[in-house]
C-alpha cells in the first residue's frame, strides 16, 4: 500500500510485458509462478522488506507478561500478490518460535534463513493481483537490536513493561512483517497485559476489556503506516486524554517511573496540542486521526516520530517533559516522514531536514529567534568539521542519523527558500505533504516538485547541498 506514482508506473510496465507474453503462450499453458524477492531493493538494508506482494493490513494480537518478558502473538496479514508467487518472504528475526502458519486458512510450509527471512511456500501458487492472508501464531522472548551505528531498537523490555521502537528496523523482532517503508499498511494492535498496566500504541483507541487477571486494549491505525513507525508501550503510565484545538483526539502518557508531576504531565498534553496546531498552520491539515505523545523510560536516548503518537525517551532526565522544539521536531515528522515516507533510507534527509526546520520555525514563533539566525549558527560550523563530510542525500547505511542529515538537511531547505522566495517556499511546504500524503517520495521527486512549484531550475543548488561533500558556498 502507498507506493509512489513512479514505482506504480514501473509496475504497470512490467504488467504490460507479462500480458504480452501470456498472449503469445499456447492456450492452456500453465501459469508460471516464481519466488518473491528476499529484499525490497534498498541498498542500505538489503535484507529489509521483500518483493512480490503488497501488504494492506496487519492485525496484530500480542499478550505480554512482564514477569517472564515473554509474548504470545498472532499476526494476521492481508496482502495482494504483485506477481504470480510460488513462494514469498516475510521479515521475522530472533528467537520467537512459530507454532502455526497458514496462508488463506491452509497450512503452509515455511523455513527461516539468513538474518531475518521467513520463507513461506503456500500449498498453491498465488496469482498476481489476488488477495491472500497469512496467519502466524508464535511465542517467545523478543530480543531487541543493539546496532553499533544505529542504536537500540525493537522490543525493549523495561522493569514493569516494554516499549517497541522500530527505526530503521526492529518490527521484525516482534511480528512477521514486510519491513520496509515502501510497503505501508493499516494496523490493528490488540494488546493484553496483566491488569493494572496500560497498553498504548499509535492510532485510535477502539476497545478495552478485562478477563480474569488481564486486560486487553485495542488500537486502530487507520491511515497507512510504515512498519518503522509502529509503536507499543506497556507499563505503568499516567494517561491524559483530551482534544487538540482543532478537534483531534489527543492522548498523552508518562511512565510513572519518570516521576513527572501532574502539572508537568498537563503541560506536555497542552503543548502537544498547541504545537501540532501551529505546525498545521504551516504544513496543512494534520494527516492522521489522533495524536499525542508518550514519555518512556527505555534507556535508548532518543525520541521517535512513531505514527500518531511520538515517543520520548527521557531516561536520563527524570521529572522532565520534552522541550517545545523537540515536540515540534517529532510532530513535524507526522507530515514529513510518516505521512510522506522515504522511498529508500537514503532519502531520510527529507524527514530529518524538515523536522529540524520545524524546530527553527518553532524558535521563531515561540522564542522570537529568526529562522535566519538558526541557519547562520549552523552554517558557521568550520569547513573542516565532520558536519560537512557526508552527502546529505546519501549518508550511507551507518550515517542515516548523522548530524549532516538533520542540520545540513535543514540548511538545504533554507538555501532553497532563499533561492525561490518565501511565497513559493511556504506554498511548497504545504503542497508537498498534500501531494504525497500517505505515500512515499524520493529525493528526485522533491527536486522535481520544487522546480515545478517555483518555476526555477534548481539542479545546481541541490547538487551542491545534497550530493557534494564539503561546505557549500552561499
Ligand atoms: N529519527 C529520530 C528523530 O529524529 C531519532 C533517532 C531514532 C535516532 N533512532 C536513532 C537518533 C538512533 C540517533 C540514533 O526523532
Ligand atoms: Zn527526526
Amino acid at each position: 500500500m502507498g507506493r509512489s506514482p513512479r514505482t506504480l508506473a514501473a509496475v504497470t510496465l512490467g504488467v504490460t510485458a507479462g500480458l504480452l507474453m501470456t498472449a503469445a503462450a499456447p492456450v492452456g499453458a500453465a501459469v508460471r509462478f516464481t519466488p518473491g524477492a528476499a529484499g525490497a531493493g534498498d541498498p542500505y538494508f538489503p535484507d529489509m522488506g521483500n518483493g512480490g506482494y503488497d501488504v494492506a493490513h496487519y492485525d496484530i494480537g500480542l499478550a505480554y507478561d512482564p514477569a517472564t518478558k515473554g509474548v504470545r502473538g498472532t499476526a494476521k496479514i492481508t496482502a495482494r500478490a504483485t506477481q504470480n508467487l510460488s513462494r514469498f518472504d516475510l521479515d521475522f528475526r530472533g528467537p520467537l518460535k512459530i507454532s502455526a502458519l497458514r496462508v488463506d486458512g491452509r497450512k503452509a510450509a515455511y523455513r527461516r534463513t539468513g538474518a531475518q527471512e521467513l520463507v513461506i511456500t503456500p500449498p498453491q501458487g498465488l496469482r498476481r493481483n489476488t488477495r491472500f492472508t497469512v496467519t502466524v501464531d508464535y511465542a517467545g522472548v523478543p530480543q531487541k537490536i543493539d546496532d553499533p551505528a544505529l542504536g537500540v531498537s525493537g522490543w525493549i523490555a523495561t522493569p514493569d513493561g516494554a516499549v517497541m521502537l522500530n527505526q530503521p528496523f526492529g518490527a521484525a523482532t516482534v511480528y512477521p512483517v514486510n519491513d520496509h517503508p515502501s510497503d505501508k499498511a493499516t494496523y490493528t494492535f490488540t494488546l493484553t497485559a496483566p491488569k493494572g498496566l496500560t497498553a498504548l500504541a499509535g492510532g485510535d483507541l477502539v476497545g478495552h476489556w478485562s478477563k480474569g487477571g488481564s486486560a486487553t486494549t485495542r488500537w486502530a491505525v487507520r491511515q497507512p503506516m510504515a512498519s518503522e513507525l509502529s509503536m507499543i508501550a506497556i507499563g505503568r503510565y499516567d494517561v491524559v486524554s483530551g482534544r487538540t484545538g482543532s478537534g483531534f483526539p489527543n492522548i498523552t502518557a508518562t511512565d510513572r517511573a519518570m516521576a513527572i508531576s501532574p502539572e508537568k504531565a498537563g503541560a506536555f498534553h497542552r503543548q502537544t496540542a498547541d504545537v501540532q496546531d501551529f505546525l498545521a498552520s504551516r504544513f496543512g491539515r494534520y494527516p492522521f486521526s489522533s495524536t499525542g505523545g508518550i514519555v518512556v523510560k527505555a534507556g535508548v536516548g532518543y525520541a521517535l516520530e512513531t505514527q500518531g503518537r511520538p515517543v520520548h525517551d527521557l531516561s536520563r532526565h527524570p521529572g522532565t517533559i520534552p522541550s517545545g522544539d523537540l515536540l515540534a521536531h517529532e510532530l513535524a515528522h507526522q507530515w514529513f516522514g510518516d505521512s510522506v515516507s522515504p522511498e529508500r533510507w537514503a532519502d531520510i534527509w527529507l524527514n530529518e531536514g524538515f523536522a529540524t526546520y520545524a524546530e527553527w520555525l518553532y524558535f521563531e514563533k515561540y522564542d522570537g529567534k529568526p529562522v535566519q539566525d538558526s541557519f547562520d549558527e549552523k552554517y558557521a560550523t568550520p569547513a573542516g568539521d565532520d558536519l560537512w563530510k557526508p552527502k546529505t542525500a546519501d549518508p550511507g547505511r551507518d550515517g542515516i542519523f548523522d548530524a549532516t542529515v538533520y542540520d545540513r538537511g535543514a540548511m538545504t531547505l533554507h538555501a532553497l527558500r532563499k533561492a525561490i522566495g518565501d511565497k513559493a517556499f511556504f506554498r511548497l511546504v504545504r503542497e508537498w505533504p498534500a501531494r504525497y500524503r500517505h505515500g512515499n517520495a524520493s529525493t528526485a521527486d522533491f527536486i522535481r516538485f520544487s522546480e515545478q512549484v517555483s518555476g526555477k531550475r534548481l539542479g545546481g543548488l541541490f547538487e551542491k547541498w545534497l550530493y557534494t561533500s564539503g561546505k557549500p558556498t552561499l
